[in-house]
């Protein structure tokens, strides 16, 4: 199905296109980066099948960004992206400059206290407090029904999710299943800085939460056997430079030593240019299930 993709660049403007269109029917709403892959466009098609309209947004984000990381770099393939969403049959895209997120003078921030500093959030200070602003501000903006989130980035779901829930947010956030490379690499807008010899290297993350969940398949309760061996696997490719493998409660992040309930095994590794990130979210119990974060 493709509809005339309509494009938005202030709050004013994105307010008069989908003033419209809220009597037809819940309103879906999927934030992105841009540099769009099956990942993303997962989320569309499910906002696409579940709403009546559906709105996408293009915003590298500033806030979560730390000095030294890729905000500059960041991939931003704007007319492949336009191309996309209007293939999927997105309604309107919202593309923000700087200024209409974050306007000048004093700012406020949203902390999801407890769990912004775990992970990721360790290796990014103040990341998460970027992610958690931004996602309030255009969850604020568009006001949508439903809003799409990917289980690749289990810590931002699960914060996202707590920040709507602690501060009575009325939008019901949906998280939807990795998509991956057919090697099992997670499919990243940041895949684009690996060469082929560490795009080669790059599944080994995927390779290595499997081998992890293998070890608890086998009746193994200690947590710090899977994390041994997911690390193990980790170590066979010298251009993988892991910088946390952990098996964590979903409920708090906090490392577990018994494995047993809803985990998040997660990793985050760089690889050249890229930092790469992946998850498994288990449930064990007498078996171990795949479930979303
Ligand atoms: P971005 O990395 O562009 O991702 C946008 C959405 O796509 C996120 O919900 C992310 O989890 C999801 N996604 C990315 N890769 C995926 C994959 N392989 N499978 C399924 N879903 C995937 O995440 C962000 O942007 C930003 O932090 C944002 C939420 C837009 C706030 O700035």
């Amino acid at each position: 199905m493709s509809r005339t993709l309509r494009v938005a660049r202030t709050r004013r403007e994105l307010e008069a296109l989908i003033g419209g269109l809220r009597r037809e029917g819940p309103i879906g709403f999927v934030p992105t980066m841009g540099a769009l892959h099956e990942g993303h466009l997962s989320l569309v098609r499910a906002s696409v099948a579940e709403c009546a309209r559906t709105v996408a947004s293009i915003f590298v984000n500033p806030a979560q960004f730390g000095p030294g990381e890729d905000l500059a770099a960041y991939p931003r393939p704007w007319e492949e992206d336009r191309a996309l969403l209007e293939a999927e049959g997105t309604d309107i895209l919202f593309l923000p400059a700087s200024e209409e997120i974050y306007p000048a003078g004093p700012r406020a921030f949203i902390e999801v206290e407890d769990l912004s500093g775990l992970l990721c959030g360790a290796f990014r200070p103040g990341h998460f407090r970027g992610v958690a602003t931004v996602v309030w501000k255009l969850l604020q903006i568009v006001d949508p029904a439903f809003a799409y989130f990917g289980a690749k980035d289990a810590q931002q779901a699960v914060i996202v999710r707590r920040m709507v829930a602690g501060l009575f947010g009325r939008w019901t956030i949906r998280v939807l299943p990795t998509v991956r490379e057919k090697d099992g690499l997670a499919m990243s807008s940041r895949n684009r800085y690996l060469d082929p010899s560490e795009r080669g290297a790059a599944p080994v993350l995927f390779r290595a939460l499997v081998e992890g969940k293998r070890v608890l398949e086998r009746g193994e309760r200690l947590a710090g056997m899977a994390v041994r061996a997911a690390s193990e696997t980790l170590s066979q490719e010298p251009l993988v430079r892991p910088e946390y493998v952990a098996l964590v409660s979903l409920a708090d992040l906090r490392p577990v030593e018994e494995a047993r309930g809803d985990l998040l095994f997660a990793i985050a590794a760089r690889v050249g240019k890229a930092r790469l990130i992946d998850n498994l979210a288990l449930r064990v119990g007498e078996r171990v299930l795949e479930i979303l974060p």
